[in-house]
């Protein structure tokens, strides 16, 4: 099986981390997403999380030097031999391009950039009713994804918040960001002939099928 390799693109709410991690847990990947991280440094109270905590509550990005160093060290971990699915990284001319170099030191090369696409006013209900456990940061939303309990994770057990940078105000702080920093990215994967599209805006199972569909005929034309 060729490696399967994935940066997953797209604005804030577009439902990345949703289906970034059905794609880890269909192929067997791991799933590699900087938020997350990031918000896991922040609660463990870490140095990075220090130095992340006030650039995320704004809503702007983390530098890229703290960004590159993070990724740079997960993606050499052994667990990464058969692929991943990259999920918020990278988001700047900066990040895509040490991710190219980092990709070629280790032999190996993006698969595929998926965009994930959705316009603001679907993003802005999305991430207005998302609720996320502490634990592991398992995704909900009151209406479209409703866990069986008001406060509780379905999956762990654990609390359910509502995220810092899902205040109104920070949310379209993000998108400005989107648009002006990570959008480019899209022309940087035209042009390397590996940006697919995906249409976000339908419901998620519909979105994922498209997602599979489209890695399908990746896949058979690899072959060819
Ligand atoms: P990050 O955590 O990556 O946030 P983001 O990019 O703003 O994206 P979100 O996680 O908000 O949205 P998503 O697309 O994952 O949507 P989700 O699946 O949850 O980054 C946070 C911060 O960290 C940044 O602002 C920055 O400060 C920093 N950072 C991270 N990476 C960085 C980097 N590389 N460089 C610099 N700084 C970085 O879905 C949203 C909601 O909608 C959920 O409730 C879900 O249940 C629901 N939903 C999902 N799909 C659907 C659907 N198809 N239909 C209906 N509802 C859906
Ligand atoms: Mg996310």
């Amino acid at each position: 099986m060729p490696q399967l390799n994935l940066v997953l693109l797209g604005p804030p709410g577009a439902g990345k981390g949703t289906q970034a991690r059905r794609l880890a847990e269909d192929f067997g990947l791991p799933y590699i997403a900087t938020g997350n991280m990031l918000r896991d440094a922040v609660q463990a109270g870490t140095e990075l999380g220090e130095q992340a905590k006030r650039f995320m509550n704004n809503g702007d990005l983390v530098p890229d030097e703290l960004i590159i160093a993070m990724i740079t060290e997960r993606l050499e971990q052994p667990d990464t031999e058969k692929g991943f699915i990259l999920d918020g990284f990278p988001r700047t001319n900066a990040q895509a391009e040490a991710l190219d170099r980092e990709l070629l030191e280790l032999g190996r090369s993006l698969t595929a950039a998926l965009l994930i696409e959705a316009d603001e006013e679907i993003v802005m209900r999305r991430l207005s009713g998302r609720r996320v456990c502490v634990k592991h940061q398992h995704n909900f939303h009151v209406d479209f994804d409703p866990p069986k309990h008001p406060d509780r994770c379905d999956r762990d057990g654990s609390r359910l918040i509502i995220r810092d940078d899902d205040k109104p105000e920070v949310i379209k702080h993000r998108l400005d960001e989107y648009h002006a920093k990570t959008e480019p990215l899209i022309g940087y994967y035209e042009s390397q002939e590996i940006l697919l599209r995906i249409d976000g805006s339908r419901d998620a199972d519909q979105v994922r099928d498209q997602i599979r569909a489209t890695l399908a005929v990746l896949r058979l034309e690899g072959q060819k």
